[in-house]
């Protein structure tokens, strides 16, 4: 049984969590900076670089006592390493270090993807490898599978947008607040899913690539007509981005009969629809489905010590000169994406 210190800092949120081996979740603890960055309606990357200098000694303080834990006890130190905000990710980046440093403890410099590809496994012990994963958050939008800690296959990305990224700009776009992705399945529960044609980017073409950005135009247009409520925007808006996942994720289901389950994480794996579709489409194919709970599905650190165990346990630890790294794909070998942009 090995206990991982972990600590995440790649966006806005601050975030520290220990965790043991045998999945016990010793102490976690989430510090968002939603206050910080409502008035830009986004997040500033500066702010939430300062933000985690701030929080992050007193976070990693209150982890380790309400563990009743000392630095002395962990096995080793994990942090997200990337990819992320860059002035976010040095931040925990050299707060680890310097812990290791100082403690003689060893570093695990963890890829915040990896992170979420790997937590269900935390709350699902019966989770094996391998697994065909729908990666959805704010920054990615990705299918792989996934054949074992630090192996992964990329079969589809998005060719721009991300899906949490298009939830978080028809928030915007429709003046529903800020984080967007609550916001919009928020406002969409009294909406009419049917009430605004949208598009359906890419759905029943032959790749499972995704694309949101058209569909990002369409909602700015609905908004415009003034012929529609927020609410039925919302709705329709968040069915499409479902009926693209579910169109998107059955054509990669095809490409990985391996697989033992069809999982979904990442932080628009806490919107109910998106779960509830997934269900379906797992069930009508014969496969389990997983998704970690809401908690674990946004940023946090459990996933990172999480990783980190893992990662610790096969022998994968890093030198006090691994770098931080803004991008860092977890398949370096994917091809890019016919028509992407310049994302992972
Ligand atoms: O995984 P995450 O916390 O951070 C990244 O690594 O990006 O994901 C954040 C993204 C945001 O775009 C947020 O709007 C979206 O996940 N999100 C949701 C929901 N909760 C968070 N999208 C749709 N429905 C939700 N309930
Ligand atoms: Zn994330």
């Amino acid at each position: 049984m090995t206990l991982i210190l972990g600590i995440e800092s790649s966006c806005d949120e601050t975030a520290a969590a220990l965790v043991a081996s045998d999945r016990r979740i010793l102490a976690h603890r989430v510090a968002g900076q939603e206050t910080a960055h409502r008035p830009f309606g986004g997040v500033v990357p500066e702010i939430a670089a300062r933000a985690h200098v701030e929080i992050l000694p007193g976070l990693i303080e209150q982890v380790l006592a309400e563990a009743d834990l000392r630095l002395a006890d962990v096995d080793a130190i994990a942090a997200t390493a990337g990819p992320g905000l860059i002035g976010g990710v040095m931040v925990g980046l050299v707060t680890a270090k310097g812990m290791a440093l100082a403690s003689g403890k060893p570093l695990v410099a963890v890829n915040h993807l990896e992170g979420h590809a790997l937590s269900p496994m935390l709350t699902d012990p019966d989770l094996a490898f391998p697994y065909l994963l729908l990666l959805v958050s704010g920054g990615h939008c990705q299918l792989l599978a996934v054949d074992g800690v630090g192996r992964y296959r990329r079969l589809a990305t998005t060719i721009d947008d991300a899906a949490g990224e298009a939830f978080d700009k028809s928030a915007k776009l429709l003046g529903l607040g800020f984080p967007g992705g609550p916001a919009v399945e928020a406002a969409a529960r009294s909406g009419d899913p049917r009430a605004v044609k949208l598009p359906r980017p890419l759905v029943g073409s032959a790749e499972p690539h995704f694309s949101f950005a058209g569909l990002k135009s369409a909602v700015l247009r609905a908004r415009d007509s003034g012929l529609y409520r927020a609410e039925d925007i919302a709705a329709s808006f968040q069915q499409a981005v479902v009926d693209c996942l579910v169109d998107r994720t059955a054509r990669a289901i095809l490409r990985v009969p391996e697989a033992t389950a069809l999982v979904v994480a990442g932080g628009v794996a806490a919107n109910q629809a998106v779960r509830g579709a997934l269900t379906g489409l797992a069930d009508a194919h014969g496969l389990p489905f997983v998704a970690p709970p809401l908690w674990l599905c946004t940023d946090n650190a459990a996933m990172i010590a999480w990783a980190g165990a893992l990662r610790f346990e096969a022998g994968l630890t890093d030198g006090l000169d691994a770098p931080a790294r803004a991008r860092w794909p977890l398949d370096p070998d994917a091809e890019k994406a016919r028509g992407a942009g310049v994302k992972a």
